[in-house]
């Protein structure tokens, strides 16, 4: 488990964190009765904070940030609140969503090669949300879509701005889609994996960039990999089955995890300092699938804790105060558990 640590300047960096941003309490992504794939997303987000949303496959963490972008399909119902700087965001049309995405909210895909459009110069394309969101003057918004291009780190840009999408390499094109999404400055940037595609070098640098070039806004990071997660993370949101099972500060989840599946999660992380570490850990078992979810804690099936009074969901209950939070009845890494006292000794609901 100690294969993942805070990487040395995340660690040594002051506080960059300013104004609440963005607030989100108990939103709900649901296709229909039973089937809520989102089922309970609470998490708050500063500006200048990155916070990391990690989970495997099918736990509801981009229909998450779609929700927060107004990107859902017509075929989900979204219900909760989530407010971004003021605006709720939960039952806008999409009239009303066309005013702030680009400029309050943004979103970087994972594939840059089909979020961007294929007929236009990467230039242009930042120029243009530059113009829906009051750039205003043609040769204000092409300086200013040089400048953006430099500042995510391509080389001669102004050269490059006059390239398609295909003409440039896979992380040159997630670097102009960071551009794209920065150009109307604003509030919040959701990324969903934005990194997972690249090799390991660019990734690197680019989160490196999305970390430096993101200071101004509250960033809501996607990835199912904590070693990334290490990297770029300010707090930590892990989502299991929909919901929130356990969220805090960086270290504190990376160092003292108190959900089991976050302990899991961290037990899967190969060790990089570990000569032929052998067969990696995983976690046995899948998350259930939409419409299979019992009752009780959705971990209960693959819970090497599970008990009896897990058939009942354990709340999203604060347990540090530096803010970590955890939704279990047994939760590791507490005084509690550290005496050998269970939560019903504890007097715990
Ligand atoms: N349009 C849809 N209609 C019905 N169910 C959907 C739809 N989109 C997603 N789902 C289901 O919702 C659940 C969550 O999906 P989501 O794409 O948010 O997962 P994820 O955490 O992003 O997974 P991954 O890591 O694979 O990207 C999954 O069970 C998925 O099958
Ligand atoms: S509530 Fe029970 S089943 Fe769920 S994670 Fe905690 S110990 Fe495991
Ligand atoms: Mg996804």
């Amino acid at each position: 488990m100690a294969a993942v640590t805070t990487a040395p300047d995340t660690a040594a960096a002051p506080a960059r964190t300013g104004d609440t941003v963005l607030d989100v309490r108990d939103l709900r992504v649901s296709f229909g009765p039973g089937l809520d794939a989102v089922d309970g997303l609470t998490l708050t987000a500063r500006r200048g904070e990155t916070v990391a949303v990690v989970g495997e496959s099918g736990c509801g963490k981009t229909l998450s940030a779609l929700a927060l972008s107004g990107l859902l399909p017509e075929s989900a119902t979204v219900t909760g609140s989530a407010v971004l700087d003021g605006d709720q965001l939960v039952g806008r049309s999409e009239r009303q969503w066309r005013a702030l995405r680009g400029a309050k909210v943004s979103m970087i895909f994972q594939d840059a090669a089909t979020a961007l459009n294929p007929l236009m110069s990467v230039g242009a394309q930042i120029e243009e949300v530059m113009a829906i969101h009051g750039t205003h003057g043609r040769a204000a918004r092409r300086a200013r879509a040089v400048e953006l291009l430099t500042s995510v780190g391509v080389p001669d840009a102004a050269v490059r701005a006059r390239s398609h999408p295909h003409q440039l390499s896979g992380g040159m094109r997630q670097r102009v889609m960071i551009a794209i999404a920065l150009a109307g400055s604003p509030d919040l940037v959701v990324a969903d994996e934005p990194t997972t595609a690249l090799d390991v070098t660019v990734q690197a640098q680019v989160l490196a960039l999305l970390r430096e070039s993101t200071r101004d806004a509250a960033v809501i990071f996607i990835t199912h990999d904590m070693g990334v997660v290490a990297e770029i993370a300010d707090r930590v949101v892990v989502m299991y089955a929909g919901s929130v099972v356990e969220s805090g500060p960086l270290d504190e989840v990376l160092e003292r995890p108190h959900h089991p599946y976050t302990a899991a999660l961290l037990a899967s992380v190969p060790d990089p300092d570990a000569p032929l570490a052998g067969e990696l850990p995983t976690i046995p078992g899948r998350v259930p699938p939409l419409g299979e979810r019992a009752e009780g804690c959705p971990f209960r099936d693959r819970c090497p804790k599970a008990r009896e009074k897990c058939g009942q969901r354990p709340p999203l209950a604060a347990i540090t105060p530096g803010g970590s939070a955890a939704a279990c009845w047994y939760p590791e890494n507490t005084a509690a558990a550290e005496d050998g006292r269970t939560a019903d000794e504890e007097g715990t609901p």
